[in-house]
């Protein structure tokens, strides 16, 4: 196991400015709520926190997952209360800008409108920290309800876009292509989660065929030197959660991780906690482990967050001024 980092390298990782982009909301459901609700069932802290623990399968983490999320997010209001508390952790560690995206199958679970979702999640936003929200669906989500919800969603204020989770084996299905198309024809960003549990070939099926150069992990790309080179000429960005990775035993050992030759490669990569709920871990946590397992330098870890603020939707001023913000640490 990798030595813990100094003191001031961990005093460094704080005061970087930030960015997380790779978040599932309901995956960072604070733990203190569910306490709130139920402090006798909550009293111990989750199993999957520790370090050295490893879910099973990608279905084992999603149910529990799930059965979580189900206890606490029951109305548009808890969205709210939830986010206030996420992005509070957000603006504790200097992270500026989230994207998050909340799952659209709670739409169907729940019977509440996607909007209020959105709406609820926006409001909580605090100064000092933009967020951008999007809605994830699965690969297999065109169900009744929700077809009629994917065929408005693109029209709601202040979506800032779509993304593709779940299970990543299961096949691309025809309307998706057209709905990723259709997002970015109305000025959306389109991402998907691609090259976690299945190969490369996944994420050259989110370039060519969804056409998106967000890449949610993505990290199995290093499988095929060909998907690096098209993700390359593409311009893609790929949104890597390496502890999520190891604890979902997609890669063995962090030190084994493939953002070590992405980054090297010239891969514009990002970093995020993916689903702090089930994984225990932070943004900062994410940055100690790049340096203590991987040997990233300060150096290059300023350029990992400076990455985050390259590929944010704001505006360029902001953008530079972020960006400038780095460069002075
Ligand atoms: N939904 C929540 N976390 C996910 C992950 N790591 N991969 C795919 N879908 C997810
Ligand atoms: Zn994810």
């Amino acid at each position: 196991m990798h030595a813990p980092i100094t003191p001031a390298i961990a005093d460094f990782i704080h005061r970087l400015p930030k960015t997380e982009t790779h978040l599932h909301i309901e995956g960072a459901l604070p733990y203190e709520l569910l306490q709130k609700l139920d402090p006798e069932k909550f009293s111990q802290q989750p199993e999957c926190w520790s370090k050295d623990f490893k879910w099973k399968c990608f279905e084992d983490f999603e149910a529990h997952l799930i059965d979580h999320a189900l206890q606490w997010f029951t109305k548009p209001d808890r969205y709210y209360e939830a986010a206030q508390v996420i992005f509070a952790g957000h603006l504790a560690q200097n992270i500026r800008y989230v994207e998050t995206s909340f799952h659209a199958g709670m739409i169907e679970f729940l019977g509440i409108p996607g909007r209020e979702i959105l709406s609820a999640i926006r409001s909580a936003a605090p100064k000092g920290l933009e967020v951008r929200v999007f809605m994830g669906m699965a690969r297999n989500c065109y169900s009744e309800v929700l077809q009629p919800v994917l065929d408005e969603c693109l029209t709601w204020d202040g979506l800032a876009g779509i993304d593709l989770h779940g299970v990543e084996y299961l096949p691309l299905e025809d309307w998706t292509p057209k709905l990723w198309d259709k997002a970015r024809a109305h000025g959306l960003e389109t991402k998907a989660h691609a090259g976690e549990f299945d190969g490369a070939n996944k994420v050259r099926e989110a370039i060519e065929v969804l056409g998106t150069k967000r890449i949610q992990h993505g990290i199995r790309a290093i499988e095929d030197d060909a998907v690096i080179e098209l993700a390359m000429e593409a311009d893609a960005t790929f949104d890597v959660c390496p502890i999520s990775n190891v604890k979902l035993d997609v890669i063995d050992r962090l030190e084994d991780h493939p953002i070590r030759k992405l980054f090297d490669q010239g891969i514009r990569c990002t970093l995020s906690t993916d689903d702090p709920f089930s994984f225990g871990n932070t943004v900062e946590d994410e940055y100690a482990a790049l340096s203590a397992g991987l040997n990233f330098t300060n150096e290059e870890l300023k350029q990992i967050a400076k990455n985050g603020f390259e590929v944010a939707l704001v505006d360029e001023a902001t953008r530079a001024k972020w960006t400038a913000e780095v460069d002075a640490i």
